[in-house]
C-alpha cells in the first residue's frame, strides 16, 4: 500500500486539482460550519502544493447527500469563506464545478486556489461517470486526493479521475495510509482492540479482521449488552441486537481459540430513562435489573480495561464505551481516552463518534492518530481495499 505523495510530483506551472473531503458539520439552524476539523486537516497538503508554485490549485469536495439536485443549502460558500480565513489566501469560489465556463472561469482568474462548487450537484458523480470523470480531469494536468473520508466510494472525483490523471496521495490520505493501514497489517504488540458504539452490526466486519492480530479485545458501549446476553447475563432494556446474539457467541469462541483476552463490561451505569431519568445508578455485578437500560460502564468496568490495556503497544479504538454526548454518561469513554493517552503506546483513534468523543475532553493532541473519516476509517479496519486509494500511483 505504498503509494506515491504530492512529493513524488512535479507542480511547477501545473494545474493541480485536488480532491478534498471538507464534508463538515453544519449547524441545522444558522447553517454555520458547526466543526471545521476536516478543512484544517488539509492545509498541510494545501500550503505544500501553494509553496511549489502550481499554475491554480482547484479543489474540489462534496457536502451533504444532495442526490443529483442542486441544493442551495448545500453550496460552498461558507466552506470557501472558512478555508480563505484559515489559509489567509483569496480563494475563488465557482457556482459550477464542470463545463466550459467553468475552464473559463479558472483560466480567467487572478486567485491562484479555486473551490468548484458541490460535486453532488450532479447525480454523475456519485455513478461514477467516466464522462463526467473526464470533465473534471479536463480542469487540470495532474490529481491530488487528499479525501480520506471519502476514500471508500468509488466515485468520479474519488476514483473516476485518478484513472486519467497522474494520481497521488496528499499528507492526510499518506498518514491515515500510515496508521490505519501500515499499522494495523503489523502492529507492534500487544496489540489491543477497543470497540464501542452502538450496533454490533456496524462492527462485526472490524472485529473479523482484528481478531485475526489483536492480543487484547475490548468491547463496551452499546454493542457490549449483545454479548452480554450471548453469555447469559440478564441485561434489562439495554440496547439488544437479537439478531446478531449467535454472531456475538461466535465471535467469543473464536476469540477464545485464537487467545484473544476479550474484556466485558463487568459493571454498568444504568438508568430508568435515557432521556429523562430519575433514577441513575451502578449495578453491584454484570446483570442490570429488570426495566433499565445500561448507558455507561461502570467503576469495576473501568478498572478492568485500564488492566487489561496498560501493556499495549498498539491500541485501535473505534465506538464510544457510553452515552459520551451526555455529560452524565461521559464518564466510562474519557477515563479510557485519558488513559491510553498517558501510555507509551501507539494510540489509533477510528473517525466518527470516537473522534468527536476524544475532541470533547480535549485529547486530541494526545493520540497518536486520529482518523478523519468516519465509515472509510471502519472499512479500512476491516482490511478491504478503499477505491479512492486504490487508484493512486504506486510508488
Ligand atoms: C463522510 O462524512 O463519511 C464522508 O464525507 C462520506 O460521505 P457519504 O457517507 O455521504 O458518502
Amino acid at each position: 500500500m505504498n503509494k506515491q505523495t504530492v512529493r513524488d510530483i512535479s507542480i511547477k506551472d501545473k494545474k493541480v486539482i485536488m480532491r478534498v473531503d471538507f464534508n463538515v458539520p453544519l449547524d441545522k439552524k444558522t447553517n454555520a460550519i458547526s466543526d471545521d476539523t476536516r478543512i484544517t486537516a488539509a492545509l498541510p497538503t494545501i500550503e505544500y502544493i501553494l509553496k511549489n508554485n502550481p499554475k491554480k490549485l482547484i479543489l474540489m469536495t462534496h457536502l451533504g447527500r444532495p442526490d443529483g439536485q442542486v441544493k442551495e443549502e448545500l453550496r460552498l460558500n461558507p466552506i470557501a469563506q472558512r478555508l480563505q480565513d484559515l489559509l489567509k489566501t483569496p480563494v475563488k469560489k465557482l457556482n459550477e464545478c464542470v463545463g466550459e465556463e467553468v475552464k473559463k472561469a479558472i483560466n480567467d482568474s487572478k486567485e491562484k486556489v479555486i473551490l468548484l462548487e458541490n460535486l453532488r450537484f450532479h447525480a454523475q458523480e456519485e455513478e461514477n461517470d467516466p464522462v463526467f470523470a473526464k470533465e473534471l480531469a479536463s480542469l487540470a494536468d495532474v490529481y491530488v486526493n487528499d479525501a480520506f473520508g471519502t476514500a471508500h466510494r468509488a466515485h468520479a472525483s474519488t476514483e473516476g479521475v485518478a484513472h486519467i490523471l497522474p494520481a497521488v496521495a496528499g499528507f492526510l490520505l499518506d498518514k491515515e495510509i500510515e496508521y490505519l493501514g501500515k499499522a494495523l497489517e503489523k502492529p507492534e504488540k500487544p496489540f489491543a482492540v477497543i470497540l464501542g458504539g452502538a450496533k454490533v452490526s456496524d462492527k462485526i466486519g472490524v472485529i473479523e479482521h482484528l481478531l485475526k492480530k489483536a492480543d487484547v479485545l475490548v468491547i463496551g458501549g452499546g454493542m457490549a449488552y449483545t454479548f452480554l446476553k450471548a453469555q447469559g447475563i440478564n441485561i434489562g432494556r439495554s440496547k439488544l441486537e437479537a439478531d446478531k446474539i449467535n454472531l456475538a457467541k461466535q465471535t467469543l469462541d473464536e476469540a477464545k481459540k485464537k487467545k484473544v483476552v476479550v474484556a466485558l463490561p463487568i459493571d454498568h451505569l444504568i438508568v430508568d430513562s435515557i432521556d429523562t431519568p430519575t433514577r441513575i445508578e451502578i449495578t453491584k455485578d454484570q446483570n442490570i435489573p429488570e426495566g433499565m437500560i445500561a448507558v455507561d460502564i461502570g467503576p469495576k468496568s473501568i478498572e478492568l480495561f485500564k488492566n487489561t490495556l496498560k501493556k499495549a503497544k498498539t491500541i485501535c479504538w473505534n465506538g464510544p464505551l457510553g452515552i459520551f454526548e451526555n455529560d452524565q454518561f461521559a464518564k466510562g469513554t474519557k477515563e479510557i481516552a485519558e488513559f491510553i493517552a498517558k501510555l507509551k503506546a501507539k494510540t489509533i483513534i477510528g473517525g466518527g463518534d470516537t473522534a468527536s468523543a476524544i475532541a470533547k475532553f480535549g485529547l486530541g493532541k494526545k493520540m497518536t492518530h486520529i482518523s478523519t473519516g468516519g465509515g472509510a476509517s471502519l472499512e479500512f479496519m476491516e482490511g478491504k481495499a478503499l477505491p479512492g486509494i486504490a487508484a493512486l500511483k504506486d510508488k
